[in-house]
Protein backbone atom coordinates (compact mmCIF):
# COMPACT_ATOMS: atom_id res chain seq x y z
CA UNK A 1 0.00 0.00 0.00
CA UNK A 2 0.96 3.46 -1.02
CA UNK A 3 -0.29 6.30 1.13
CA UNK A 4 0.85 9.01 -0.89
CA UNK A 5 -1.58 7.77 -3.24
CA UNK A 6 -4.77 8.55 -0.87
CA UNK A 7 -3.99 11.72 0.13
CA UNK A 8 -6.19 14.60 -0.43
CA UNK A 9 -5.73 17.43 -3.03
CA UNK A 10 -2.41 18.20 -4.71
CA UNK A 11 -0.41 17.02 -1.45
CA UNK A 12 1.77 14.36 -3.14
CA UNK A 13 3.15 16.89 -5.26
CA UNK A 14 4.37 18.89 -2.29
CA UNK A 15 7.99 18.22 -0.90
CA UNK A 16 8.66 19.02 3.01
CA UNK A 17 10.24 22.42 3.75
CA UNK A 18 13.40 22.64 3.53
CA UNK A 19 14.73 25.04 6.55
CA UNK A 20 17.96 26.49 7.01
CA UNK A 21 20.55 24.55 8.99
CA UNK A 22 20.69 25.09 12.60
CA UNK A 23 23.76 27.20 13.99
CA UNK A 24 24.59 23.81 16.35
CA UNK A 25 24.68 21.75 13.37
CA UNK A 26 27.14 23.92 11.58
CA UNK A 27 29.04 24.72 14.55
CA UNK A 28 29.77 20.51 14.87
CA UNK A 29 29.88 19.98 11.32
CA UNK A 30 32.47 22.41 10.39
CA UNK A 31 34.46 22.39 14.02
CA UNK A 32 33.55 26.50 13.92
CA UNK A 33 33.36 28.19 17.08
CA UNK A 34 31.66 31.34 16.00
CA UNK A 35 28.56 31.29 13.52
CA UNK A 36 26.81 33.57 12.12
CA UNK A 37 22.90 32.83 10.94
CA UNK A 38 22.07 35.21 8.32
CA UNK A 39 19.60 32.73 6.41
CA UNK A 40 16.07 32.95 8.24
CA UNK A 41 15.33 37.07 8.56
CA UNK A 42 15.33 36.68 12.05
CA UNK A 43 15.86 39.75 14.30
CA UNK A 44 19.06 39.72 15.36
CA UNK A 45 18.19 41.90 18.48
CA UNK A 46 16.90 39.06 20.33
CA UNK A 47 14.14 39.13 22.17
CA UNK A 48 12.88 42.52 23.72
CA UNK A 49 13.35 42.92 27.52
CA UNK A 50 9.36 43.20 28.32
CA UNK A 51 8.45 40.59 26.53
CA UNK A 52 11.09 38.18 27.73
CA UNK A 53 9.76 39.26 31.27
CA UNK A 54 6.07 38.11 30.45
CA UNK A 55 6.76 35.09 29.55
CA UNK A 56 8.72 34.20 32.46
CA UNK A 57 5.64 35.25 34.49
CA UNK A 58 3.67 32.94 32.71
CA UNK A 59 5.59 29.89 32.39
CA UNK A 60 4.27 28.49 35.34
CA UNK A 61 0.52 28.48 34.32
CA UNK A 62 1.70 25.70 31.77
CA UNK A 63 -0.52 23.37 33.32
CA UNK A 64 -3.94 25.63 32.03
CA UNK A 65 -4.83 25.71 28.12
CA UNK A 66 -4.18 29.06 26.43
CA UNK A 67 -7.11 31.80 26.15
CA UNK A 68 -8.94 30.25 22.93
CA UNK A 69 -9.86 34.00 21.97
CA UNK A 70 -6.14 35.72 22.47
CA UNK A 71 -8.79 38.48 24.09
CA UNK A 72 -5.79 40.18 26.04
CA UNK A 73 -3.78 40.35 22.71
CA UNK A 74 -6.88 41.33 20.33
CA UNK A 75 -7.41 43.90 23.22
CA UNK A 76 -3.95 45.16 22.79
CA UNK A 77 -4.28 45.60 19.02
CA UNK A 78 -7.17 47.34 19.01
CA UNK A 79 -5.90 50.13 21.84
CA UNK A 80 -2.70 50.46 20.08
CA UNK A 81 -3.55 50.20 16.09
CA UNK A 82 -7.82 50.91 16.63
CA UNK A 83 -8.36 47.32 14.67
CA UNK A 84 -11.74 46.17 15.60
CA UNK A 85 -11.40 43.00 17.78
CA UNK A 86 -13.46 41.01 15.30
CA UNK A 87 -11.60 41.90 12.35
CA UNK A 88 -8.59 39.80 13.86
CA UNK A 89 -7.73 36.31 13.62
CA UNK A 90 -4.67 35.07 16.08
CA UNK A 91 -1.97 32.56 15.03
CA UNK A 92 0.91 30.32 15.31
CA UNK A 93 2.62 32.50 12.93
CA UNK A 94 1.16 34.26 10.19
CA UNK A 95 2.30 31.14 7.99
CA UNK A 96 -0.81 29.40 9.62
CA UNK A 97 -3.27 31.78 8.90
CA UNK A 98 -2.20 32.20 5.43
CA UNK A 99 -2.44 28.12 5.63
CA UNK A 100 -6.33 28.85 7.09
CA UNK A 101 -7.06 31.04 4.08
CA UNK A 102 -6.24 28.97 1.15
CA UNK A 103 -7.70 25.85 2.64
CA UNK A 104 -10.82 28.11 3.22
CA UNK A 105 -11.47 29.52 0.08
CA UNK A 106 -9.49 27.89 -2.82
CA UNK A 107 -9.92 24.74 -4.19
CA UNK A 108 -9.69 22.66 -7.98
CA UNK A 109 -12.25 25.03 -9.87
CA UNK A 110 -10.55 28.13 -9.35
CA UNK A 111 -7.10 30.45 -9.91
CA UNK A 112 -4.92 31.85 -7.58
CA UNK A 113 -2.96 34.92 -8.97
CA UNK A 114 0.87 35.01 -7.51
CA UNK A 115 3.95 37.34 -8.56
CA UNK A 116 6.50 35.00 -9.74
CA UNK A 117 9.48 34.10 -7.00
CA UNK A 118 7.16 34.62 -4.24
CA UNK A 119 6.87 33.38 -0.64
CA UNK A 120 6.88 29.45 -0.96
CA UNK A 121 4.24 28.72 1.62
CA UNK A 122 1.57 30.57 -1.40
CA UNK A 123 2.17 27.85 -4.22
CA UNK A 124 2.29 25.11 -1.71
CA UNK A 125 -0.76 25.99 -0.77
CA UNK A 126 -2.42 26.46 -3.80
CA UNK A 127 -0.96 23.35 -4.77
CA UNK A 128 -2.62 21.27 -1.78
CA UNK A 129 -5.80 22.78 -2.57
CA UNK A 130 -5.46 21.53 -6.45
CA UNK A 131 -6.08 25.09 -7.60
CA UNK A 132 -4.65 26.08 -10.62
CA UNK A 133 -1.83 28.65 -10.14
CA UNK A 134 -1.26 32.39 -12.16
CA UNK A 135 1.99 33.52 -12.33
CA UNK A 136 3.04 37.13 -12.87
CA UNK A 137 6.65 37.88 -13.98
CA UNK A 138 8.29 40.44 -12.71
CA UNK A 139 10.56 43.39 -14.36
CA UNK A 140 13.86 43.48 -15.01
CA UNK A 141 14.72 44.85 -11.39
CA UNK A 142 12.36 42.96 -10.19
CA UNK A 143 9.79 45.07 -9.17
CA UNK A 144 6.00 43.92 -9.69
CA UNK A 145 4.21 45.73 -12.01
CA UNK A 146 0.62 46.00 -10.23
CA UNK A 147 -0.69 46.69 -13.64
CA UNK A 148 0.18 43.28 -14.93
CA UNK A 149 -0.77 41.59 -11.65
CA UNK A 150 -4.51 42.96 -11.82
CA UNK A 151 -4.58 42.46 -16.20
CA UNK A 152 -3.91 38.34 -14.83
CA UNK A 153 -7.22 38.04 -12.41
CA UNK A 154 -9.93 36.46 -14.73
CA UNK A 155 -13.31 35.54 -13.38
CA UNK A 156 -11.88 32.51 -11.91
CA UNK A 157 -9.38 33.81 -9.59
CA UNK A 158 -10.23 33.25 -6.13
CA UNK A 159 -7.56 34.76 -4.62
CA UNK A 160 -4.60 37.41 -5.44
CA UNK A 161 -1.64 37.40 -2.91
CA UNK A 162 1.32 39.64 -2.41
CA UNK A 163 3.69 39.89 -0.12
CA UNK A 164 4.77 43.79 0.93
CA UNK A 165 8.05 43.81 0.56
CA UNK A 166 8.18 40.22 -0.69
CA UNK A 167 10.47 37.34 0.13
CA UNK A 168 13.04 36.16 -0.94
CA UNK A 169 13.09 39.26 -3.33
CA UNK A 170 12.54 42.06 -1.21
CA UNK A 171 11.09 44.63 -3.71
CA UNK A 172 7.57 46.51 -2.25
CA UNK A 173 5.26 48.09 -4.50
CA UNK A 174 4.20 51.48 -3.60
CA UNK A 175 1.37 51.89 -1.00
CA UNK A 176 -0.32 54.36 -2.64
CA UNK A 177 -0.06 52.41 -6.17
CA UNK A 178 -1.44 49.66 -3.54
CA UNK A 179 -4.23 51.27 -2.25
CA UNK A 180 -5.58 52.04 -6.35
CA UNK A 181 -5.10 47.95 -7.13
CA UNK A 182 -7.22 46.95 -3.82
CA UNK A 183 -9.91 49.26 -4.89
CA UNK A 184 -9.61 47.97 -8.28
CA UNK A 185 -10.36 44.00 -7.48
CA UNK A 186 -13.79 43.03 -8.03
CA UNK A 187 -15.18 41.84 -4.34
CA UNK A 188 -15.45 37.79 -5.79
CA UNK A 189 -11.56 37.93 -5.63
CA UNK A 190 -9.90 37.90 -2.52
CA UNK A 191 -6.79 39.93 -2.39
CA UNK A 192 -4.16 38.94 0.47
CA UNK A 193 -2.10 41.12 1.18
CA UNK A 194 1.41 39.21 3.26
CA UNK A 195 2.75 42.22 5.54
CA UNK A 196 5.73 40.22 7.64
CA UNK A 197 8.23 42.73 6.90
CA UNK A 198 6.06 45.81 6.81
CA UNK A 199 8.02 47.48 9.63
CA UNK A 200 11.01 47.64 7.78
CA UNK A 201 9.43 48.87 4.61
CA UNK A 202 10.39 53.02 3.76
CA UNK A 203 7.43 54.85 2.24
CA UNK A 204 6.26 58.24 2.35
CA UNK A 205 2.34 57.04 1.17
CA UNK A 206 2.42 54.30 3.91
CA UNK A 207 -1.16 53.95 4.95
CA UNK A 208 -2.21 51.43 7.27
CA UNK A 209 -4.20 48.77 4.83
CA UNK A 210 -6.62 47.81 7.37
CA UNK A 211 -8.21 51.05 6.55
CA UNK A 212 -8.80 49.85 2.93
CA UNK A 213 -10.94 46.69 4.22
CA UNK A 214 -13.97 48.73 5.18
CA UNK A 215 -14.52 49.94 1.88
CA UNK A 216 -12.95 46.63 0.32
CA UNK A 217 -14.30 43.20 1.87
CA UNK A 218 -12.33 41.04 -0.03
CA UNK A 219 -8.86 42.31 1.92
CA UNK A 220 -7.05 40.38 4.54
CA UNK A 221 -4.02 41.72 6.00
CA UNK A 222 -1.42 39.14 7.65
CA UNK A 223 1.51 40.42 10.11
CA UNK A 224 3.95 38.44 12.34
CA UNK A 225 5.75 39.21 15.50
CA UNK A 226 8.76 36.91 14.23
CA UNK A 227 10.40 39.40 12.26
CA UNK A 228 10.73 43.00 13.64
CA UNK A 229 9.45 41.93 16.81
CA UNK A 230 11.99 38.98 17.58
CA UNK A 231 9.31 36.37 18.68
CA UNK A 232 10.00 33.57 15.46
CA UNK A 233 10.41 31.07 17.86
CA UNK A 234 7.23 31.65 20.04
CA UNK A 235 5.01 31.32 16.32
CA UNK A 236 2.05 34.09 16.68
CA UNK A 237 0.79 36.23 13.35
CA UNK A 238 -2.71 37.65 13.33
CA UNK A 239 -4.97 38.50 10.08
CA UNK A 240 -6.96 41.39 9.91
CA UNK A 241 -10.02 40.58 7.41
CA UNK A 242 -13.88 41.63 7.43
CA UNK A 243 -15.62 40.54 10.60
CA UNK A 244 -17.47 37.77 7.90
CA UNK A 245 -14.11 36.22 6.97
CA UNK A 246 -12.36 36.42 10.50
CA UNK A 247 -15.05 34.41 11.59
CA UNK A 248 -14.61 32.01 8.58
CA UNK A 249 -10.61 31.54 9.65
CA UNK A 250 -11.90 31.50 13.42
CA UNK A 251 -14.06 28.31 12.62
CA UNK A 252 -11.42 26.54 10.66
CA UNK A 253 -8.52 27.60 13.35
CA UNK A 254 -7.73 24.86 16.12
CA UNK A 255 -9.13 26.19 19.49
CA UNK A 256 -5.54 26.42 21.27
CA UNK A 257 -3.51 27.31 17.89
CA UNK A 258 -1.73 30.31 19.97
CA UNK A 259 -0.07 29.32 23.41
CA UNK A 260 -0.44 31.74 26.62
CA UNK A 261 3.65 32.39 26.49
CA UNK A 262 3.69 33.90 23.00
CA UNK A 263 0.74 35.71 23.87
CA UNK A 264 2.00 37.42 26.77
CA UNK A 265 5.28 38.11 24.74
CA UNK A 266 3.25 39.63 21.66
CA UNK A 267 1.53 41.78 23.88
CA UNK A 268 4.34 42.64 25.96
CA UNK A 269 6.21 43.59 22.56
CA UNK A 270 3.34 45.91 21.66
CA UNK A 271 4.65 47.63 24.66
CA UNK A 272 8.22 47.67 23.97
CA UNK A 273 8.63 50.46 20.88
CA UNK A 274 12.28 51.40 21.99
CA UNK A 275 12.92 47.95 21.15
CA UNK A 276 11.12 48.18 17.83
CA UNK A 277 12.55 51.23 16.97
CA UNK A 278 16.17 50.28 17.58
CA UNK A 279 15.66 46.62 15.35
CA UNK A 280 13.96 48.59 12.07
CA UNK A 281 16.49 51.94 12.68
CA UNK A 282 19.30 49.58 12.35
CA UNK A 283 18.01 47.32 10.19
CA UNK A 284 17.40 50.18 7.63
CA UNK A 285 20.55 51.91 8.72
CA UNK A 286 22.54 48.53 7.71
CA UNK A 287 20.58 48.19 4.30
CA UNK A 288 21.93 50.92 3.23
CA UNK A 289 25.79 49.66 4.08
CA UNK A 290 24.73 46.60 2.30
CA UNK A 291 23.82 48.62 -1.04
CA UNK A 292 27.22 50.49 -0.77
CA UNK A 293 28.94 47.07 -0.28
CA UNK A 294 27.32 45.96 -3.35
CA UNK A 295 28.11 48.98 -5.30
CA UNK A 296 31.76 48.72 -4.22
CA UNK A 297 32.25 45.45 -5.73
CA UNK A 298 29.98 45.72 -8.33
CA UNK A 299 27.62 43.00 -7.27
CA UNK A 300 23.72 43.77 -8.29
CA UNK A 301 21.80 44.36 -5.17
CA UNK A 302 17.95 43.89 -5.52
CA UNK A 303 16.29 46.79 -4.12
CA UNK A 304 15.25 45.60 -0.88
CA UNK A 305 12.73 47.04 1.65
CA UNK A 306 12.76 44.00 4.14
CA UNK A 307 14.85 43.05 6.71
CA UNK A 308 17.02 41.10 4.43
CA UNK A 309 18.63 42.05 0.87
CA UNK A 310 19.46 39.87 -2.43
CA UNK A 311 22.46 39.44 -4.32
CA UNK A 312 22.80 38.79 -7.69
CA UNK A 313 26.53 37.84 -8.38
CA UNK A 314 25.25 36.74 -12.03
CA UNK A 315 27.51 33.64 -11.64
CA UNK A 316 26.68 29.95 -9.73
CA UNK A 317 26.02 30.90 -6.40
CA UNK A 318 26.84 27.98 -4.84
CA UNK A 319 30.93 28.54 -4.43
CA UNK A 320 30.08 31.51 -2.41
CA UNK A 321 27.82 30.36 -0.73
CA UNK A 322 29.44 27.25 0.71
CA UNK A 323 32.85 29.37 1.13
CA UNK A 324 30.84 31.72 3.41
CA UNK A 325 29.38 28.66 5.33
CA UNK A 326 32.79 27.47 5.82
CA UNK A 327 33.58 30.20 7.27
CA UNK A 328 31.06 30.53 9.78
CA UNK A 329 28.00 32.53 7.47
CA UNK A 330 25.45 31.06 6.88
CA UNK A 331 23.23 32.77 4.33
CA UNK A 332 20.77 31.48 1.94
CA UNK A 333 20.80 29.80 -1.74
CA UNK A 334 18.09 30.89 -4.34
CA UNK A 335 18.93 27.83 -6.72
CA UNK A 336 15.16 26.06 -5.02
CA UNK A 337 13.71 29.63 -6.75
CA UNK A 338 15.49 28.92 -9.88
CA UNK A 339 17.73 31.65 -8.87
CA UNK A 340 21.10 30.14 -9.11
CA UNK A 341 23.27 33.43 -9.28
CA UNK A 342 21.55 34.75 -5.77
CA UNK A 343 21.97 34.50 -2.15
CA UNK A 344 19.81 36.58 0.15
CA UNK A 345 21.38 37.69 3.43
CA UNK A 346 19.56 38.49 6.32
CA UNK A 347 20.66 41.76 7.82
CA UNK A 348 22.37 41.26 10.67
CA UNK A 349 23.85 43.40 13.72
CA UNK A 350 26.44 45.56 12.21
CA UNK A 351 29.20 43.01 13.60
CA UNK A 352 27.50 40.05 12.12
CA UNK A 353 27.09 42.05 8.63
CA UNK A 354 30.56 42.90 9.05
CA UNK A 355 31.85 39.31 9.14
CA UNK A 356 30.15 38.94 6.51
CA UNK A 357 31.48 41.85 3.98
CA UNK A 358 34.91 40.51 5.48
CA UNK A 359 34.13 36.74 4.03
CA UNK A 360 32.77 37.97 0.99
CA UNK A 361 35.67 40.59 0.12
CA UNK A 362 38.21 37.68 0.79
CA UNK A 363 36.16 35.09 -1.75
CA UNK A 364 35.80 37.76 -4.56
CA UNK A 365 39.75 38.92 -4.12
CA UNK A 366 40.65 35.41 -4.18
CA UNK A 367 38.60 34.45 -7.68
CA UNK A 368 40.11 38.16 -8.85
C1 LIG B 1 6.66 36.77 3.20
C2 LIG B 1 6.49 35.94 4.43
N1 LIG B 1 5.28 35.75 4.91
C3 LIG B 1 5.05 35.01 6.00
C4 LIG B 1 6.10 34.42 6.68
C5 LIG B 1 5.76 33.55 7.84
O1 LIG B 1 6.18 34.06 9.02
P1 LIG B 1 5.61 33.55 10.40
O2 LIG B 1 4.86 32.28 10.16
O3 LIG B 1 6.80 33.36 11.25
O4 LIG B 1 4.71 34.64 10.87
C6 LIG B 1 7.41 34.58 6.22
C7 LIG B 1 8.52 33.93 6.92
O5 LIG B 1 9.64 34.01 6.59
C8 LIG B 1 7.60 35.36 5.06
O6 LIG B 1 8.81 35.54 4.55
Amino acid sequence: MEYINLVNGGLAQIKPYQAGKPIEEVQRELGLKEVVKLASNENPFGVSPKALEAMQKKLEFCNFYPDSNGFYLKQKLHDKFGYNTDMITLGAGSNELINLIFQAFVNDKVNVVIPRYSFVVYPMDATICNAKIKYVDLESDYSLDLNKLYAAIDENTRMVVIANPSNPIGTAVGYKELKEFIYKVKEDTLIVIDEAYNEFCEDDNYEDSYNFIKDKPNLVVSRTFSKAYGLAGLRIGYMLANSEISSILNRLRAPFNVNDIAFSAAIAALDDDMFLDKVVKSNNEQRKVYEDFAKEHSIYMIKSQANFVTYDFKQDAAPIYEYLLKHGVIVRPLAAYNLPTMLRISIGTKEQNALFFKHLSDYLQQIK
